[in-house]
């Protein structure tokens, strides 16, 4: 009489082909020596899993509408079973992911992988890597605090200076002409159905090419990658000293998976989510609208390249970035693949490893973002002023105007300096500078009383 266990085994076997398909998969040859560089990729899609995960869970409480969302990440975290933890993990699990991915193809970028004839292998991780930061920037305005909501209002106006298509781009980004409450469900549409949905098909194709072609041998300088001979090395080169991915290769992945998830979880512990900050209110400017780190390096660079060259930039540089990605593989997929004798690439990641971190540091402290306890104006200003002026000074410190603009020293920088202001611009010009706003400056229309207006406008005419 035959087991039951093994009955049950070859009932799914027969059906499911494990030992004809499944198996061969897992215990696939991999290159023997391949080191610890290559946990990378395995660990981002673990990362990947528990983002699903932790997602799913946060999507069974969270209400994606302006008036409830943030009441119900309150609820999440302060309330709900396990909340806290849960939106801690995806908060931090969404800054391993994205730092996973970029070492990820930082190494398959110094070790060549992207060569013949695993084009698509780094193409499909290209276009992984655009969804991830997808993913990073739709995921931070459905905090809805008044960070989140400034840093879209910044990147939707940021957007919006694009040459030709701008208008129209801002409008696909936010959903209508301000960010409201049609934008807080395209993106969480787009956070949760359309960008899951592209990485499940692209991982997919991702992980099937991985099987397929077997991953890359670590290079060696002196063995340049020819595509009419590669197969055939390769090949060899399994039979002689490959070593199956299961058992013999796979702990180190598990391993690294493993340290990742204990670091993940110990700062979702000890750390906790991002903190929800004011609840976003169009109405006030108190916010500070830096993006989460993995975007501040770009807005720190907007702001340090000349404005005359920003709107160009904006889209320009990114898409340069982008296309420069997509057709490495295809104008570089021969020779050789060993970082010794590839200088320019490891150059490349060196040179851009720094400049992201330099430029993070400097997002940090660059003046793009508005000075929110700036100092008093001084008294040699404020003791000359007429008494509805005083009132309007008040006014420009109430409304946020002092934030953005620097008057005597004192103030934010996000704006132009309004020291000498009433010896530039007429009374008219000045009311309708304020009513309207400007790229980057929130209209107040509507948001101020007539009469703050009228004595705000006297203090910005006193202002010689
Ligand atoms: C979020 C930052 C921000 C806030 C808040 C803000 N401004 Fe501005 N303001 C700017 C920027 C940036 C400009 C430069 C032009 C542009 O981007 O439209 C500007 C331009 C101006 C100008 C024209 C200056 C010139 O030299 O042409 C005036 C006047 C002005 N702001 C007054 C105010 C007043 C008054 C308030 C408060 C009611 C205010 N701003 C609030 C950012 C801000």
């Amino acid at each position: 009489m035959m087991n039951p266990g093994r009955q049950i085994y070859e009932w799914l076997d027969e059906r499911l082909g494990i030992s004809r398909v499944i198996l061969p998969v897992i215990e696939h040859p991999v290159p023997r020596g391949v080191d610890w560089w290559y946990v990378f990729g395995s660990a981002t899609l673990v990362a990947f899993i528990f983002q699903i995960i932790t997602g799913v869970a946060l999507a069974m409480a969270y209400v994606p509408a302006p008036i409830s969302a943030y009441d119900s990440l309150t609820f999440i975290t302060n309330v709900a079973v396990l909340g806290s933890l849960i939106r801690g993990i995806h908060y931090w699990g969404a800054s391993a992911m994205v730092i996973l991915i970029f070492v990820h193809l930082a190494h398959e970028l110094l070790a060549g992988s992207y060569k013949f004839p695993r084009e698509l292998n780094w193409l499909t991780g290209v276009f992984l890597l655009f969804l991830t930061l997808g993913m990073a920037f739709t995921g931070q305005l459905l905090r809805w605090d008044q960070n989140a909501y400034w840093a879209v209002v910044v990147a939707a106006e940021q957007a919006g200076r694009t040459p030709l298509i701008g208008n129209w781009l801002t409008q696909l980004v936010i959903a209508g002409q301000t960010v409201g409450g049609a934008t807080l469900t395209r993106f969480y549409a787009t956070h949760v159905f359309l960008i899951p949905a592209l990485m499940f098909l692209l991982l997919g194709i991702h992980l099937y090419l991985v099987v397929h072609l077997g991953i890359s041998e670590p290079p060696k300088a002196g063995q340049p990658v020819d595509p009419a001979t590669y197969m055939e090395r390769y090949h060899k080169l399994l039979e002689e000293e490959g070593e199956p991915f299961f058992p013999d290769a796979v702990w180190k992945d598990v391993v690294f998976a493993l340290a990742v998830g204990v670091v993940v979880v110990a700062l979702a512990i000890f750390v906790g989510p991002a903190k929800l900050g004011a609840l976003a209110d169009p109405t006030i400017i108190q916010a500070d609208p830096r993006p989460d780190w993995y975007f501040l390096w770009y807005f720190a660079l907007l702001a340090l390249i000349p404005p005359s060259v920003e709107n160009v930039f904006i889209i320009g540089f990114p898409a340069l970035v982008a296309i420069l990605m997509i057709v490495l593989p295809f104008v570089a997929n021969k020779g050789e693949r060993s970082p010794a004798r590839r200088p320019w690439a490891v150059g490349i990641v060196v040179i851009a490893a720094l400049s992201i971190a330099v430029l993070v540091q400097q997002g940090e402290l660059a003046p793009w973002s508005p000075n929110f306890s700036p100092e008093p104006i001084p008294a040699s200003i404020t003791d000359r002023l007429s008494p509805s002026a005083r009132l309007g000074e008040a006014v420009f410190d109430a409304k946020g105007c002092h934030d953005c603009h620097m008057v005597a020293g004192t103030g934010g920088q996000r704006g132009p300096d309004l020291t000498h202001i009433g010896s530039t611009l007429t009374r008219p010009q000045l009311i309708s500078r304020i009513m309207n706003g400007g790229t980057n400056m929130p209209a107040f229309a509507g948001n101020i009383s007539p009469q703050d207006l009228s004595n705000l406008v006297d203090f910005l005419q006193s202002l010689k």
